[in-house]
């Protein structure tokens, strides 16, 4: 069989660090209540003139560099965002472009914070399909989710941040047993229901604008923690291993209570979670493939180690990916 797997990673953050006491400075919050809240210290944030698509641009050229290989040799880009440069053409074919393709596919999903977990199951199955066509896919989670923030709503401003994540995925050959190297399972649900908890109030066929973020972060919160534990153990289970099978979780980076609640009902120590909410705060779809780069980079995940990348965000969507490094 073919499994998709993952040969490189790579990670951009703009250069502007946005701490807790500047925004203390704007709005009425403090240092103490974001910290003891939500476990962020501090964002980045995109300067005027840079875009979500020079994000991925700069996050994807760190992948191919890692990974060895260069924008030739790719024919798929997925790119998750919520914040493309425009409303159309996709931010994939932007990012195409700027990385000097002329050749292969390039599109968006919109799954919000959920999105990089939505993108890498798509091109898994993209890659790994019967009829594929595809062998070396880019997967890119970007963001300037600073864009939509209202910064007079403290309940708001002060969680999110921007930045991006990449990887390069490569289709392989393989046993189909969970010992394999690269994706061994995806599961990815969405509920609608709830699409008023966690917003944008408007957008180009509606209001003709862009919106600002508006989120009922109580009620989030209630359903993150309960979500994401069933998906991670949805999906280790499609994989054939057990919470205890994992070396680390890479998880949406939102709020590190939910990350504490997650673990906790997984029965995992909070040692096992890649955390980086308190540098990148939420970026959405880039903090995934943030955190992984993170990881991967200071060399905390090695060769054979079981990972579950999980997220979730607004529609609701959520989503998990169990993977062998
Ligand atoms: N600084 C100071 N006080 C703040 C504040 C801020 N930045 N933001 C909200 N508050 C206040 C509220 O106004 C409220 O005051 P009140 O009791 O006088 O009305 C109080 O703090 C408690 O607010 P509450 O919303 O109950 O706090 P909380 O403990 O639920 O934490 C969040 C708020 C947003 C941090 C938390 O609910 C959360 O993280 N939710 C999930 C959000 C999320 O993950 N979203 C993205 C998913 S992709």
């Amino acid at each position: 069989m073919i499994r998709a797997r993952i040969i490189g990673t790579g990670s951009y953050l703009p250069a502007e660090v946005v701490t807790n006491a500047s925004l203390a400075a704007r709005v009425d919050t403090s240092d103490e209540w974001i910290v003891e809240r939500t476990g962020i210290r501090q964002r980045h944030i995109a300067a005027p003139g840079e875009f979500t698509s020079d994000l991925g641009a700069a996050a994807a050229r760190r992948a191919l560099a890692n990974a060895g290989i260069t924008a030739g040799d790719v024919d798929l880009i997925i790119v998750a965002t919520a914040t493309p440069d425009q409303t159309f053409p996709a931010c994939a074919t932007v990012i195409q472009h700027k990385l000097g393709m002329v050749h292969g596919v390039a599109f968006d999903v919109a799954a919000v914070c959920s999105g990089f977990l939505y993108a890498l199951s798509v091109a898994d199955a993209m890659l790994t399909g019967a009829s594929s066509v595809y062998r070396t896919a880019l997967v890119i989670g970007a963001e300037t989710f600073s864009r939509l923030l209202d910064w007079d709503d403290r309940a708001t401003c002060v969680l999110f941040g921007d930045g991006a994540g990449a990887v390069v995925l490569r289709a392989e050959t393989a046993t189909g047993t969970s010992a394999d190297r690269g994706i061994l399972a995806c599961r990815l649900h969405s509920d609608g229901r709830y699409n008023d908890l966690l917003f944008v109030d408007g957008g180009p066929g509606s209001t003709g604008t862009t919106g600002k973020l508006r989120m009922k972060g109580k009620e989030v919160f209630r359903h993150a923690v309960t979500n994401l534990a069933n998906v991670m153990t949805e999906t280790l289970a499609a994989a054939r291993l057990t919470a205890a099978d994992v070396t680390w979780v890479v998880p949406h980076q939102a709020n590190r209570r939910i990350l504490e609640g997650t673990a906790k009902k997984l029965g995992l120590p909070i040692e096992r979670v890649v955390i980086t909410v308190d540098s990148h705060a939420n970026t959405s779809a880039a903090s995934v493939p943030l955190a992984l780069d993170t990881a991967v980079a200071d060399g905390r995940i090695q060769p054979g180690d079981v990972l579950v990348l999980e997220a979730m965000g607004g529609g609701f969507t959520w989503g998990a990916a169990a993977v062998r490094w």
